[in-house]
């Protein structure tokens, strides 16, 4: 005791206990930032577990509804939705994409009438509907830009018609956020909101969101070609603001903890509110880890999320939201 410093700044004065903790923190981490991605499939009383995601289903569109009201009651306000198609009904000209009988048109009618409250977020990309596993049209090895638009935007109105709320096109094609306004304006849809997958990487990470969906590519073009290269920084604000421009409401940042200066170079530059997707493979390292014994996936989980948050992202699509909102980890 006698050796003790005379220290006029002791940083550590404000870490003595939670409260004072809690007071000074800068960050919050609530259900109200969350988004939850749902897989879905035909049928009823479908709960596949998809095992490169523990603790995630596919889920017909009854099992679906059931968990949707389970976000609601915690207070996750807005959910996603990823189709798995049969693959008699995947084409090449991914036509299954804008078929307003479909899964997603009919699970969003569904939705909407009975938890009309959850937002409902529609992918627009033609990655599920492709038997090439591509997000847009294919000719000889090269992915057609302009022609794929023409696709995404009917896919678009088609999930308007149905009555989605946000339409979140992952694409990745150049020009689709200003064709998809146009064509939703033109169909009488201007409320519909856009989120746009801007800054998506050709990231390795989605590798158990393609098991879930059995949507890897299978030929037909590298997606290296249309998302974007994990070394470029400066190209996420030239996309973004491109996006902005055409008419995003939100734009997008995937996937989320390697790209984490993306999302703070974002924060600084726009006044749009920032999306971040923590991915599939992010998720399933966690899990995988923790199978194991060798860490802690709900701290981990914890402290992943709000380093995004931290970062600058207003909102996280996770896999994991509505699991730690139920076990009130997150309230
Ligand atoms: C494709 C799409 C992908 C994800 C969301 N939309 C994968 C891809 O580009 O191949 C990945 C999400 C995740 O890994 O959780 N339109």
């Amino acid at each position: 005791m006698s050796n003790r410093l005379n220290l006029t700044h002791r940083p550590r004065r404000l870490r003595q206990n939670a409260s004072i903790r809690g007071i000074v923190s800068e960050t919050s981490l609530r259900p109200m930032n969350l988004v939850q991605p749902f897989f879905m499939v035909e049928g009823t009383g479908v709960r596949e577990p998809i095992s490169s995601l523990p603790g995630q289903f596919r889920l017909s569109v009854d099992e679906l509804e059931k968990a949707v009201l389970k976000c609601r009651d915690v207070g996750i306000p807005a959910i996603a939705l990823f189709p798995k198609i049969n693959d008699a009904d995947k084409s090449e000209d991914a036509k299954a994409a804008y078929d307003d009988n479909g899964l997603v048109p009919m699970a969003i009618k569904r939705l909407k009438s009975i938890v009309p409250e959850v937002l409902v977020i529609g992918d627009i990309a033609l990655d599920p509907y492709s038997s090439l596993g591509q997000d847009g049209i294919v000719e000889d090895g090269v992915i057609l830009n302009d022609e794929t638009i023409e696709v995404l935007v009917q896919q678009a109105i088609c999930q308007a018609r149905a009555g989605v709320d946000m339409v979140a096109p992952s694409d990745m094609m150049d020009g689709r956020i200003g064709a998809i306004r146009q064509g939703l304006d033109k169909a009488g849809f201007q409320d519909v909101m856009i989120m746009a997958y801007s800054a998506k990487y050709a990231s390795s990470f989605y590798g158990p969101f393609r098991d879930a969906l059995d949507s890897a590519p299978r030929g037909g073009a590298d997606k290296k070609t249309y998302q974007m290269d994990p070394a470029n920084s400066k190209e996420a604000i030239y996309e973004t603001t491109l996006d902005i421009e055409e008419g995003a409401d939100i734009v997008m940042v995937k996937p989320a903890l390697p790209y984490l200066d993306i999302v703070r170079d974002l924060a600084t530059s726009l006044t749009t509110p920032i999306a971040a997707y923590h991915v599939s493979g992010e998720y399933a390292m966690l899990k995988a880890a923790a199978l194991n014994g060798w860490l802690d996936d709900d701290a981990c989980m914890l402290e992943s999320l709000t380093a995004i948050r931290r970062a600058g992202a207003t909102m996280i699509f996770t896999y994991a939201a509505l699991d730690l909102c139920e076990r009130g980890l997150i309230r």
